[in-house]
């Protein structure tokens, strides 16, 4: 899961989408980044948190990271945020095999309400709101995704 900072959108997505595949049975690492630097080391944003904890998900203990080269290699899939990120992870790939696992996460979970999770730093609690929810729908199809892939 990538989006700028690190702290808001990527870590509820972390959690969301580890909380869909509890009860999988699936070993699935899920992870998430950043492409700034920033907030490197930060929790994720207090409106962040406190969305995801409305709905029973802790993600207080992850810490930003910036996103690295060889995440392309670690990882079998890579989720963009929103498009400026989706550009950004595919001007960084090395091969046709990286552009390959990289997707745009609402893209990925076939999403009818668009293809970008806004950003919500500069926005209020009901941008985070929204997020969540956006994040929500799409992390059930995804999970369903990675079932079938994987199982
Ligand atoms: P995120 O939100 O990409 O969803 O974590 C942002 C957090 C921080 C900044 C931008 C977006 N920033 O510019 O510091």
């Amino acid at each position: 899961m990538v989006c700028l900072g690190n702290i808001c959108r990527s870590p509820i997505a972390e959690g969301v989408l580890k909380s869909k595949l509890e009860d999988s049975g699936l070993d699935i690492l899920v992870d998430s980044a950043g492409l700034l630097s920033y907030h490197v080391g930060e929790p994720p944003d207090r409106r962040a948190i406190e969305t995801a904890a409305r709905h029973g998900i802790d993600i207080s203990s992850q810490r930003a990271r910036k996103f690295m080269l060889y995440d392309f290699e670690n990882f079998d899939l890579i989720f963009a945020m929103d498009q400026q990120v989706y550009d950004e992870l595919i001007s960084m790939t090395a091969d046709k095999n990286e552009r390959k696992k990289t997707h745009l996460f609402l893209e990925f979970a076939e999403c009818k309400n668009g293809s970008s999770v806004p950003d919500p730093y500069y926005g209020t609690r009901k941008d985070f709101d929204h997020v969540f929810q956006l994040v929500d729908e799409a992390s059930v199809a995804i999970a369903d995704k990675l079932m079938k892939m994987f199982r």
